[in-house]
């Protein structure tokens, strides 16, 4: 270790920023949001900085000498001239004042890290100065992994520390904590619920000696996008890792699963068409069970979990059950699929809206829709679940009176390496599912901004299946 690391406590304490530009202002943010009183050694600042800082900061237009530095907790030194920046660094050392020279850790006291602010969380990485763009480059990582709320849980469980201390013995203090940080009211705080765990575990405390704090677990609704593990959200992530049970689809890949927490309980509960492996109503149950046992529950499911997903019957199901229950948004499969076919969903003048229709029926039979509004909207028509009835929705449309010629774009398993995107008119939308092997899972995107899709034709498909006949 070449240099100790400290954190210093600011609150209302002197510190000096000799410099009047962007490099001064920096270092003087930093100490202002750690409570510091930021004093300028400088009459003024450069004009863009004026305003940021009046009012904000004293000003200190005395020639430099240590007196000017005395009593201060720190002192940073941004200014260009070098010689001026060792008089300076001399003058705050001899009042016995910490010193910071920017970009001279040769004239240095102390090195100001990269830091990763969540509050009363702070992440500090100092690469000795050898490589600042590493730092940097270490702290956006750390950025990504830690939740937001990461700073509000530690003041949470300051909250309680005396209280758990008054009413747990020394030797059960760490399981406890340790119990809580692992466990669903954790998952709760991160998640935005303070008031719902505070009352929780003010009920636990009141009433209990024991080690393990024994609340009631939490079920997350988790969208797993549409495919490629890339497109999670940093929540989704982060809840896959915290998960002591995962529910998953059909569509949650493998490679998405492999970023869950090893020792989380897995099962799959997926429903190809004609095979309900699991009954909806099982698989809530299912949920509600594992929570009641305290558990983190993650019901993680293809896309977003309230887009033809049967994310709200689950919600309905584990709330009305009395279990704290939340919702992580997924990429859905439309957006996803445009994204990878680079087709806007929308345009300014191809289509002024977009609707997502499900070509599934209840008893798999026609769906009920009001055909004749999506024959007729200036819209781009997106059809989940449609590849067995291609045809027939085609024709229902037609019936209806949107245009055969129609631009349509199939895309199947979008976002993954197997992606395969095809495009044709709606009057041969059935043929080209067909004869483009489409399976599933699969979009149909049915209007005018399916021209812009990079795909294959249906004549170019046709034209390749002539050839190697
Ligand atoms: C039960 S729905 C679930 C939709 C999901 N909740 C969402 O928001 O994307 C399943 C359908 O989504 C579509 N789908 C899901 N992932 C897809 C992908 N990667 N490529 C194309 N279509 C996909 C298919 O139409 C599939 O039959």
């Amino acid at each position: 270790m070449q240099s100790f690391p400290a954190f210093h406590i600011l609150s209302a304490r002197r510190v000096i920023v000799a410099g009047a530009g962007e490099a001064a202002a920096r270092k003087a943010r930093l100490a202002a949001a750690a409570g510091a009183k930021v004093v300028f050694i400088a009459s003024g600042l450069d004009p863009h900085l004026t305003a940021e800082w009046s009012g904000r900061a004293e000003f200190d237009a005395r020639a430099p000498s240590a007196a000017v530095f005395a009593g201060a907790a720190l002192a940073f030194i941004a200014v260009d001239a070098h010689d001026e920046a060792a008089a300076l660094a001399r003058y705050a050392k001899a009042a016995g004042v910490p010193v910071n020279v920017v970009d001279r850790p040769d004239l240095s006291d102390f090195l100001t890290p990269s830091i990763v602010d969540r509050g009363e969380v702070l992440v500090a990485i100092s690469t000795g100065g050898a490589a600042p763009v590493l730092g940097r480059r270490l702290r956006e990582r750390i950025e990504a992994i830690l939740p937001q709320n990461i700073g509000a849980l530690a003041a949470f469980a300051r909250s309680f520390r005396d209280a758990a201390a008054a009413r747990l013995a020394p030797e059960r203090r760490r399981a406890f904590w340790e119990n809580f940080f692992d466990g669903p009211l954790a998952s709760r705080v991160l998640a935005g619920d303070e008031i719902g765990a505070r009352n929780e575990l003010v009920e636990y405390l009141n009433r209990s000696q024991a080690s393990a704090v024994a609340a009631s677990g939490v079920v997350h609704l988790v969208g797993a996008g549409p495919g490629d593990p890339e497109l999670l959200t940093l929540k989704a992530l982060r809840l896959l890792q915290s998960a002591d049970v995962i529910f998953h689809d059909r569509l949650v890949s493998d490679k998405i699963l492999d970023l869950a927490r090893r020792d989380a309980l897995r099962f799959y509960v997926g429903k190809a068409k004609g095979d309900h492996s699991v009954p909806q109503e099982d698989i809530e149950r299912r949920l509600i069970e594992f929570a009641r046992d305290g558990k983190i529950v993650v019901r993680l499911k293809g896309g977003d979990p309230f887009i033809f997903g049967r994310g709200g019957e689950e919600l309905d199901a584990v709330r009305s059950a009395g279990i704290p229950v939340f919702v992580t948004p997924g990429i859905t499969a439309a957006t996803g699929c445009a994204a990878a076919a680079g087709m806007p969903l929308t345009h300014r003048e191809l289509s002024q809206a977009v609707t997502f229709i499900t070509g599934h029926a209840k008893d798999d039979g026609e769906p009920e829709l009001n055909w004749r509004a999506l024959a007729t909207l200036a819209h781009t028509l997106v059809v989940y679940m449609g590849v067995g009835k291609a045809a027939s929705i085609a024709g229902r449309l037609i019936e209806h009176g949107r245009a055969g010629a129609t631009p349509v774009a199939v895309i199947e398993k979008a976002t993954t390496a197997q992606q395969k995107i095809l495009k044709g008119r709606l009057s041969d939308l059935g043929v080209l599912v067909r004869a483009g092997g489409i399976e599933g899972p699969a979009l149909l995107v049915i209007g005018e901004v399916a021209a812009k899709a990079d795909g294959v034709l249906l004549e170019q498909l046709e034209l390749a299946e002539r050839r190697a006949a």
